[in-house]
């Protein structure tokens, strides 16, 4: 008896994803949402303490316990608070320094994502904070208004870290943005909303990663949090929102919309604002990426905020579309509601236009650099995996599991440097079955175009992380301005943290 070509994959498909899955039969990863709690949350916001352009912030990183669940109590992570810190917000050309004391029981370090800044103040991987101690960073903000933010980057441990609480939103406001006529009053019409999907154990502690194929994919909660509540319920105030969107998510990417699929504007992404108000009704974020969008409530109804299938593309291959399918990693969900039905009238409307357009000079670009990322023993099936990412856990560099350029990350080596003030156009493909969001430290990037196509008009602006879907080769015009040092690296990784901590991450110094 011969089999057919298409009879042997489905049997080496299925062969190998129970492989992957020995504990998993659909009812564990595919969970119902928990149902939503409670109104929306403002986090509080920090302008830190002004002394002319000098701004000061105090930041306690800090073990708490958070009610997120009806009935249980979370052990959580924060800053200067139980789950999740403050909103920072300085002014371009503000120095600020800010105090990052390390309160947790273990090591830590704070990233300041989004940023130019010295290599020495990143906060990434090299700016270790022991227990106890405290740790100073200080840079000048040289850069456009936008919606940054800020999380733990601890060696190997960030996807950890950042499930457990420890990231914040950052706001740079400048000149421009001080006068745009859009919604600005924070907490009123101007709304942090940071997304985050989580699981619980049966005690309501938060289950990270322990299983396989949350290794491999990422883990994906199956209850959605903003601002660390359940699918919460933001009673609107005015009929034009504008809602800072944070995907604050470990590993899962949304494709948000509104039930009612209504218009929103996506005005700024990660950076910068864009020229103008682009209208869409679906928008794909990847962990990482922000972006402003203005919602129009002047109808005054009730509405959701969802995300939708389809917001992964994978390769195709039977067998990954089935293991994402059953463990939930493509699903929809309820992400908040917004009741706009005592909403006062908004003084605002969606603007014809917003800023200068930018456009980064691409014949400028000093030299081409592929950035090519890859799970290298998956072609290999579950057990090659495993050995592959159980080297890029070592930190070795093996060149077997996630690997960006053939190499898993190693603190110890400096995959490449950059010239001060030039710009280069980096390749980034991905010749992997998952999506991998890819992030530059220290810079804001163009994004070129994908597979030769231009780049869609809502990332036209100035970005930090680009979602490289299978099969797609994305150009970005990379600029390293304002700060060199010739040892202190700065990271590129995917963002998707579990891939991150396992290895798909390089360094590099501005010289
Ligand atoms: Cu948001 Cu290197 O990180
Ligand atoms: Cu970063
Ligand atoms: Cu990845």
């Amino acid at each position: 008896m011969t089999l057919s070509r298409r009879q042997f994959i489905q049997t080496l498909g299925i062969s190998t994803a129970g492989l992957l899955l020995p504990t998993l039969n659909g009812s564990l990863l595919a969970k119902e949402p928990y149902a939503a709690t409670d109104t929306f949350i403002v986090p509080p916001l920090d302008y830190g303490q002004r002394n002319g352009n000098h701004v000061t912030f105090n930041l306690n990183l800090q073990r708490g316990k958070s009610h997120i669940l009806p009935g249980f109590t979370t052990p959580t992570l924060g800053i200067n608070s139980n789950y999740l810190g403050p909103v920072l917000r300085a002014k371009r050309g503000d120095t600020v320094s800010i105090n990052v004391q390390n309160n947790i029981g273990e090591e830590s370090t704070l990233h300041w994502h989004g940023f130019t800044l010295p290599a020495t103040m990143d906060g990434g991987p090299h700016q270790r904070i022991a227990n106890g101690s405290t740790w100073n960073a200080k840079f000048q903000i040289r850069q456009p208004a936008s919606t940054l933010w800020y999380h733990s980057h601890e060696f190997h441990k960030t996807g950890e870290q950042v499930y457990k609480g420890m990231a914040g939103l950052f706001y740079v406001d400048d000149e421009t943005s001080d006068q745009l006529a859009i919604p600005s009053d924070y907490g009123i019409d101007d709304l942090p909303v940071v997304i985050q999907d989580r699981a619980f154990t049966a005690d309501g502690e938060f289950r990270y990663a322990s299983m396989m194929p949350e290794k491999m994919h990422g883990m994906h909660g199956d209850t959605i949090l903003v601002n660390g509540v359940i699918t919460p319920t933001l009673q609107a105030r005015k009929t034009l929102l504008r809602l800072r969107l944070l995907n604050g998510s470990n590993a899962r990417i949304y494709n948000l919309g509104f039930n009612d699929n209504r218009s929103f504007y996506h005005i700024a992404g990660d950076c910068s604002f864009l020229a103008s108000p682009v209208s869409m009704n679906r928008l794909i974020l990847a962990p990482g990426e922000r972006a402003e969008v203005l919602v129009d409530v002047s109808d005054r109804k009730r509405i959701t905020l969802k995300s939708y299938k389809g917001a992964i593309k994978s390769s195709g291959s039977g067998m990954m579309g089935m293991m994402m399918g059953r463990m939930g990693f493509d699903r929809e969900f309820d992400i908040m509601q917004i009741d706009a039905r005592q909403a006062e009238t908004s003084p605002y409307a969606i603007p014809r236009s917003l800023i200068r357009p930018i456009r980064l000079n691409p014949n400028e670009a000093v030299r081409t650099r592929p950035m090519e990322m890859s799970m290298g023993m998956m072609g290999m099936g579950g057990m090659g995996m495993m050995g592959g990412m159980m080297r890029g856990r070592r930190g070795g560099n093996g060149g077997g599991g996630f690997t960006i350029n053939g190499q898993s990350m190693d603190i110890n080596r400096i995959d490449f440097s950059v010239q001060r003030n030039t710009s280069e156009i980096w390749e980034v493909s991905n010749t992997s079955p998952l999506p991998h969001p890819f992030h530059v430290h220290n810079t804001q990037f163009q994004i070129l175009g994908r597979n030769g196509k231009a780049a869609k008009a809502h990332e036209s602006g100035l970005n930090d992380t680009v979602l490289v879907n299978p099969n797609e080769v994305v150009r970005i015009l990379v600029p390293f301005r304002y700060y060199s040092d010739s040892k202190r690296p700065y990271m590129y990784h995917c963002h998707n943290l579990e891939h991150e901590d396992q290895g798909m991450m390089g360094q590099f110094t501005v010289v």
